[in-house]
């Protein structure tokens, strides 16, 4: 087979590697891919959000799948088009993909059907938004952003002028856009965080192992939100029990609920759950892999992700059985000096092998590029190193015994991830 995967960071080109264990398949390209991913695949030239251009590549090129791994393409109709046009994709229609795109929908749909998540309510109008808050008067209050922000359009306002300024910054200002045209006002929830990916063809869902993500910058959980700074899989809050539980109230709902809708949701569907006192409860949902949780789940993968693939694309998974292994996974991210803020790029990084990889890990090349040789950092998370061991202390270990072999000017990690509530 000859598979096209839509994306270019750490997510990318760890499905990237997992699709090259496959035997089924022959061809790996990916757009736009980065310094890293052309050391496994073919880079082709196109932006991930440009959908004429891949529909018009991936029929010309003949692909039998294109793989959609990013929000904002799938959001934006990618895999629509690509069926269109008569290519087999794997990711969410558009109709499906809203889940992720719209706080306001993902809330309603929740609510309609009964599944657990922080209580909430939506404003157009930002005095209204401040009037409820004002009236409430219980801080910490959650403002979010209804739209796609990049992961910056949660803020947790401690008091009356924070939230204040949230609605002004998303709603006036607008710095999201018209992602902020309304906002969401949610209670704050305390607990552990869990994330759980799971495989769903529409009708059947079939979570993958658990993880965790570490989404502040710095170490003791200090600093702005990011991307994801590390993940561990599995996560250790998360036991058989509360996967039972999650499967009943959350996950197997959830599914129903977008059928019930007329959306059928097929793909990769991502919960974030905190774990409250009064049980497990969704944060949001994303349609898509988690970045870096992908980097630590799908290395645990044994049966054959094409397989995985075709299942979900064609309605078949209740009878495919998932195998997945017994290791732990961890994976430390390495960022540019700088993030979650500005920082430069193009700066050399030393330690990695011709094929950007070092000794005893894997290294998911997130934003770098390659050239004569050299790979250069060129984006905000430059890679995310994954150790896989049979207890999580030695993948942890593993994974920083292999950031240690990397250095690159002004690179800063958390060194606490799998150690953190
Ligand atoms: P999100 O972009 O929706 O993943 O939110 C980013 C982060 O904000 C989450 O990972 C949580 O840590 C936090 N968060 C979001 N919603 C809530 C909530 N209702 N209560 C407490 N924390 C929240
Ligand atoms: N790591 C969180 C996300 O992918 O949304």
């Amino acid at each position: 087979m000859k598979v096209l995967v839509v994306g270019g960071g750490g997510r990318e080109h760890t499905i990237v590697r997992k699709l090259k264990e496959s035997p089924r398949v022959a061809e790996i390209y990916c757009a736009p891919g980065n310094g890293g991913i052309s050391r496994d695949a073919q880079c082709v030239d196109i932006a991930a959000m440009d959908i004429e251009k891949m529909v018009a590549y991936a029929r010309e090129q003949k692909m039998d799948l294109v793989f959609v791994a990013p929000d904002d393409p799938l959001a934006a109709g990618m895999v629509d088009a690509l069926e269109q046009a008569g290519i087999r994709a794997f990711g969410p229609r558009a109709n499906a993909a809203i889940i992720e795109g719209s706080k306001v929908f993902s809330k309603e749909l929740m609510k309609k059907y009964h599944i657990p998540t922080a209580g909430y309510e939506v404003f157009e109008d930002p005095q209204k938004a401040a009037d409820y808050i004002q009236a409430q008067n219980q801080y910490p209050v959650v403002v979010k952003a209804d739209g796609l922000a990049l992961g910056k359009g949660v803020v947790i306002a401690q008091n009356f002028e924070e939230a204040q300024e949230a609605i002004h910054s998303i709603m006036e200002e607008k710095v999201f856009g018209a992602s902020g045209n309304r906002v969401v006002i949610e209670e704050f929830l305390t607990g552990p965080e869990v994330s759980v990916l799971a495989f769903t063809d529409g009708n059947c869902v079939k979570p993958m192992v658990s993880s965790k993500d570490h989404k502040r910058a710095y170490d003791g959980d200090q600093g702005r939100n990011t991307g994801g700074m590390g993940t561990i899989s599995p996560n250790p809050y998360y036991t058989e029990e509360l996967a039972e539980q999650c499967m009943r109230t959350i996950f197997q709902p959830t599914v129903e609920a977008m059928k019930a809708e007329g959306r059928p949701f097929k793909g990769c569907l991502y919960f974030g759950l905190m774990l409250t006192a009064n049980g497990p409860k969704v944060i949001e949902y994303n349609a898509r892999f988690g970045d870096p949780e992908a980097q630590v789940v799908l290395p645990r993968l044994e049966t054959d992700l094409m397989d995985v693939i075709d299942a979900v694309i064609d309605g078949t998974l209740s009878e495919l059985e998932l195998k997945w292994s017994d290791t732990a996974a961890a994976c430390v991210v390495m960022a540019s000096g700088g993030y979650p803020g500005s920082y430069p790029k193009g700066i050399e990084i030393r330690g990695l092998d011709a094929n950007g990889q070092v000794e005893g890990a894997t290294v998911y090349h997130a934003g770098t590029s390659y050239q004569d040789g050299v790979f250069r950092t060129a984006g905000g998370r430059v890679l995310g190193v994954t150790g896989l061991a049979e207890s999580l202390d030695k993948a942890l270990q593993k994974a920083y015994e292999a950031v240690d072999q990397i250095s690159f000017e002004g690179a800063h990690y958390r060194k606490d991830i799998g150690r953190t509530k």
